[in-house]
């Protein structure tokens, strides 16, 4: 029962992960607007995808394409950029990507 509650917070996290759930970090301001950006942003045409679910490669090649389609301007850019590659270095150490999904 108590696994529970522990599955849907760790659902809820893996999405899009909070700035203080990544350790530490030297840019947490820039981090925050990039999570905010890929929160509402990145929701606009399709649901925000899990993070996780690519790897830092695969993000390289989506990323430029969606930054367009999304018309962000360039510090908008940069700072999801950052908070993508932070999410996904946190990631590694804490948590394996799921291959499944
Ligand atoms: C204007 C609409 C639009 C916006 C805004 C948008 N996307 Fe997309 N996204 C799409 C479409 C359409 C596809 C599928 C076709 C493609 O790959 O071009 C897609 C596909 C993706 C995929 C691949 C999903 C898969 O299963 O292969 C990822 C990841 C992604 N988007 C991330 C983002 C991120 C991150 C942002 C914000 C920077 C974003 N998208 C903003 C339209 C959008």
């Amino acid at each position: 029962m108590a696994s529970f509650s522990i599955i849907g917070c760790m659902d809820s996290i893996s999405v899009a992960p909070k700035i203080a759930e990544l350790g530490t970090v030297s840019n947490a301001m820039r981090l925050e607007r990039g999570r905010a950006v890929y929160i509402t942003s990145c929701s606009r045409c399709h649901n925000a995808v899990r993070i996780t679910r690519f790897t830092q490669s695969k993000w390289d090649g989506i990323l430029p394409e969606m930054i367009e389609k999304s018309k962000l301007n360039s510090s908008d850019s940069v700072a999801v950029t950052a908070y993508i590659r932070k999410v996904l270095n946190a990631s590694t150490t804490t948590a394996q990507p799921s291959k499944s999904e």
